[in-house]
């Protein structure tokens, strides 16, 4: 079995959460098993090791559970994008609409530097406005967003295609439709 099927057996879904006609792809099974969660980590490691990103961008808040790693891995910065009203310093906002209603995300205005190469992680891109806004944020602050990253694709929902016209390299594992 490839790394990439191993790690879609791993993924739940749960039909009608958090509302009717949502099939939710639950990663938890994912981090739970140590075996999975490491031949996951290490499909992003193997991607970006040689790339040598500045920092990692992880998005709030399932971004942030494989985008530490990632980092850490890596040897570079974490940078938490986090939803609004959660950073302490100075902010910069984004608001975006989700497949189940709307968000507004914020980063740091000193995350990141003019010219940083980051690449930007999340669990999942569905309509892909979770990862434009990240995107957006970082670009705002003078970083290249060199790819965005991501266990799970929703295709059906036309976000990864978006991402991509838009001029976004994409990298992700598995894609349900
Ligand atoms: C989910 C998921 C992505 C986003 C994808 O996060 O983890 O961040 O939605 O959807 P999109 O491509 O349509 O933007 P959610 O906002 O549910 O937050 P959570 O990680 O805090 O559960
Ligand atoms: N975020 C947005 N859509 C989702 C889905 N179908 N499963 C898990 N997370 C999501």
């Amino acid at each position: 079995m490839s790394p990439e099927q191993y790690i879609k057996t791993h993924i739940r879904t749960v039909p009608d959460w958090p509302e009717a006609g949502v099939q939710f792809r639950d990663i938890t099974p994912l981090l739970s098993n140590p075996r999975v969660f490491r031949v996951l980590i290490d499909q992003f490691v193997h991607r970006y090791f040689d790339v040598r990103p500045s920092a990692i961008a992880g998005l709030d808040a399932r971004g942030f559970i494989i985008g530490s790693v990632l980092a850490y891995e890596l040897n570079v910065g974490f940078v938490p994008i986090r939803k609004k009203g959660k950073l302490p310093f100075t902010t910069v906002e984004e608001t975006y609409e989700l497949e189940y209603g709307s968000a507004t995300v914020e980063i740091h205005t000193d995350a990141v530097k003019r010219g940083d190469r980051v690449v930007l992680i999340d669990d999942l891109i569905a309509t892909g406005g979770t990862m434009m806004a990240g995107r957006k944020l970082l670009e705002r602050l003078g970083a290249e967003v060199i790819e965005g990253a991501a266990i799970v694709d929703l295709p059906e929902l036309h976000g990864s295609q978006r991402l991509r016209d838009s001029g976004l390299p994409l990298f992700t594992l598995v894609s349900f439709e």
